[in-house]
């Protein structure tokens, strides 16, 4: 099984998330050898969510936040997501981290959160690029994998994003072998954490062109795409190139 998310940040409007979840539902793919899920904005949600409802597309939410219900202005629980049948949603996303100052321990919150309430947690990890520069890229991996799945039971399912800092929206992809040999070691290093397999994505610049050269490692799993995923006919050529490779 391979997946295919399609992160679409706050780059569209409401309209335009629907519009584009109409061409979306329209693509064709095979469902036994291909998840694809959208993540659009909170508010368009609900409307995304009436387009997609007959299709195989999965939803998931792009932030939640870990407490049900309170006085939290602005969040949207995990338990509401889940409420409106979001399957997946990312916990830690570089944005999030970096603009809005996330730390790891409100990533494990969100993570659990997620769990608690049945939805798949997509648990984004990333070095910057000061920590490539400095050597830490597996220091910052292992630590971001540590703080939040320390504790977690074997049985429990999610899913892993590994997103360089410095290829998000740069169009500065991972070199793509190297990008398969830092998921054989994260997948290494799941392991001391749950017998489960744990799919593996990568993110980070990438597009149509690029798709397969990812795509077609067996460390790989799939990959979550940020600006080339809003653009229906960017959509519909990386669903092609993943079916065909
Ligand atoms: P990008 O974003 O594809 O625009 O680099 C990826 C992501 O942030 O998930």
């Amino acid at each position: 099984m391979k997946y295919f998310f399609a992160n679409w940040k706050m780059y569209l409007s409401v309209q335009e998330s629907i519009d584009l979840a109409q061409a979306c539902v329209s693509v064709e793919y095979p469902q036994d050898a291909l998840t694809i899920a959208l993540f659009p904005t909170a508010l368009a949600y609900p409307h995304v969510s009436h387009v997609t409802r007959e299709s195989t597309l999965a939803l998931g939410a792009q932030n939640v936040a870990w407490v049900p219900k309170g006085a939290y202005t602005g969040a949207v629980s995990a338990e509401m997501y889940a409420e409106i049948g979001a399957q997946y949603a990312l916990v830690g996303h570089s944005e999030r981290r970096h603009i809005f100052g996330e730390t790891n321990d409100a990533v494990k919150k969100k993570f659990d959160a997620c769990l608690a309430v049945g939805i798949t947690p997509v648990l984004c990890i990333g070095e910057t690029q000061e920590d490539l520069d400095a050597g830490k890229r597996m220091y910052r991996l292992k630590k971001q994998l540590l703080s939040v799945l320390e504790g977690v039971s074997a049985n429990v399912s999610f899913v892993v994003a590994y997103e360089p800092v410095w290829s998000i929206g740069t169009g500065n992809a991972c070199d793509h072998l190297q990008a398969a040999e830092i998921h054989d070691s994260i997948k290494n290093e799941l392991h001391t954490y749950t017998d489960q397999d744990i799919p593996v994505l990568y993110g980070g610049s990438v597009n149509s062109q690029n798709v397969v050269s990812y795509v077609m490692h067996e460390s790989i799993d799939g990959v979550l795409v940020g600006s080339a995923s809003v653009d229906a006919d960017g959509f519909a050529t990386i669903v092609n190139a993943m079916i065909a490779a």
